[in-house]
């Protein structure tokens, strides 16, 4: 009898430990195999109790077969009768089955009369904390329909890396929660805004385009107002470089006359863009990156005023036309708020591509992902300092998500900018560009076209 208890007890033991090593060695399959379905049962099963908590059900009438109390017999006894009758009762949304996500599950919900995918979205934190998650992320692919994703740990606690994009001006720069690669793609986003708080993982992110861009036929630029300790390990990758605020307004008047010549180019071959001429005079692309961006609108004195005003002017000029002419912007800052000046708003406006990485503050969050789905600054204000590279991120499709950077080093960054210094066009042969052209551009009213 004792062996036998014994036996039971080792085999019992080693299945235990059986499973913490398949969960611990190949949590995929262990969570194909053993995770998913038994949180799907679970899933399934508390639903009508989760969604009464959660304040997702709605009273219908129904026909129900119901006790009827307090019928009392002669005898004393009570009498339970049960009728058939009509009743208001709590009625569930309709659930699919959950079905298994890399990180977790989803599920397709059909949305009750009067319910909008937004009651959801405010509900997900409950719906987590009742399942236990990590996190439930709502979204709804058609009218009348919501999936529920969750994710049952924080997938970016530690990512894997992924291959390098080979489609020019792409990046991947990391990943997103769901799994899939974090890319930043200057042909369908051309401008971005990057803030954060201090060490939350910007420079990171532009590390990581460097790295991702040094190999293309592209031209980088560098505006470090750090007084260029961050971009200056990277000249030699780099077409121009400005660190002081006058470098920077002389390489926005020459952003400015490349965009005016391009223009010209562009209107002589009648197109629309650099990319619908002729690969043989298409000009090359320009990225310009931006480190501490609001350097360039603190004012000091008065006497600053109209020199930033001069730089203000231009970057926006830059952000308003310069993707047609292959000109893309990447700014990043601690804050990028209104009280810089109406200059810094407005070249916000033209910013479609908005990275928020940790903040302190909530307005820097409202300010970077604005008008977005209340729960991504929630999401930007949860992100915890010991996750750098962590950012809420919408980019192409409208929809948010939260993703981390690979980790790109500063030395990584800067071999990599050694490594394909051969590829750096010199910034006097790009500006130079379409003098070397038939198209004479000295007859461009610049100023009309820009104030178009
Ligand atoms: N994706 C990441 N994964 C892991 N660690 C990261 C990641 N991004 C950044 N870090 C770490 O966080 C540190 C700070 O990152 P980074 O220099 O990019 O911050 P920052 O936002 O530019 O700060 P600052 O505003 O001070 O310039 C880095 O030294 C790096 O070690
Ligand atoms: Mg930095």
């Amino acid at each position: 009898m004792r062996d036998d208890l014994l036996t039971l007890l080792t085999a019992l033991a080693a299945m235990v430990l059986g499973l913490w090593a398949w969960r611990r060695w190949h949590y995929r399959s262990f969570w194909l195999v053993a995770g998913y379905p038994l949180m799907a049962l679970t899933v399934r099963g508390t639903w009508r109790k989760v969604a009464l908590g959660c304040g997702l059900t709605k009273k219908r009438q129904r026909w129900w077969f119901t006790l009827t109390p307090g019928a009392v017999a002669s005898t004393g006894l009570v009498k339970v009768r049960r009728r058939f009758q009509r009743i208001a009762v709590d009625t569930k949304p309709w659930m699919w089955l959950p079905l298994p996500t890399r990180h977790g599950w989803r599920v397709t919900l059909h949305l009750l009369e009067g319910q909008i995918p937004d009651d959801y979205s405010q509900a997900a934190e409950r719906l987590a904390h009742s399942w236990r998650v990590h996190a439930v992320r709502v979204s709804s692919p058609r009218p009348g329909r919501v999936v529920l994703s969750a994710t049952m740990h924080d997938p970016l606690v530690r990512i894997d890396r992924l291959p390098p994009s080979d489609a020019l001006l792409k990046v991947v720069v990391g990943r997103l929660e769901t799994g899939k690669p974090w890319e930043i793609d200057f042909r369908t986003v051309p401008h971005w805004l990057n803030a954060g708080a201090t060490q939350s993982g910007k420079s990171n992110l532009a590390n990581a385009l460097i790295v991702g861009l040094a190999p293309q036929p592209v031209a980088l630029v560098g505006f470090d107002l750090k007084g260029g300790v961050e971009f200056t390990p990277y000249a030699p990758r780099l077409s121009a470089l400005a660190t002081t605020r006058a470098e920077c307004a002389a390489l926005l008047d020459d952003l400015v006359a490349l965009m005016a010549d391009r223009m010209g180019l562009c209107r002589t071959a009648g197109a629309r863009n650099i990319w619908q001429l002729p690969p043989g005079v298409r000009p090359m692309p320009v990225v310009v990156l931006i480190d501490e961006l609001a350097e360039l609108y603190l004012m000091a004195d008065k006497s600053e005023k109209d020199e930033i005003a001069r730089t203000s002017t231009a970057l926006l000029r830059v952000a308003q036309l310069g993707r047609a002419f292959g000109i893309y912007l990447f700014c990043c800052g601690q804050r990028i708020g209104s009280d810089l000046g109406p200059g810094v708003t407005a070249l916000r406006a033209q910013c479609s591509g908005r990275i928020c990485h940790r903040v302190n503050d909530p307005e820097t969050a409202t300010m970077t992902l604005g008008d977005l789905d209340p729960a991504a600054l929630v999401s930007a204000r949860a992100i915890p300092a010991e996750t750098p590279g962590v950012a809420i991120f919408a980019g192409q499709d409208g929809q948010w998500y939260r993703a981390r950077s690979f980790l790109v080093t500063e030395q990584a960054a800067e071999h990599a900018a050694r490594m394909y210094s051969d590829l750096t066009p010199a910034w006097a042969d790009i500006t130079s560009y379409v003098h070397d052209t038939d198209t004479d551009t000295s007859e461009l009213d610049l100023t009309e076209l820009l104030d178009a």
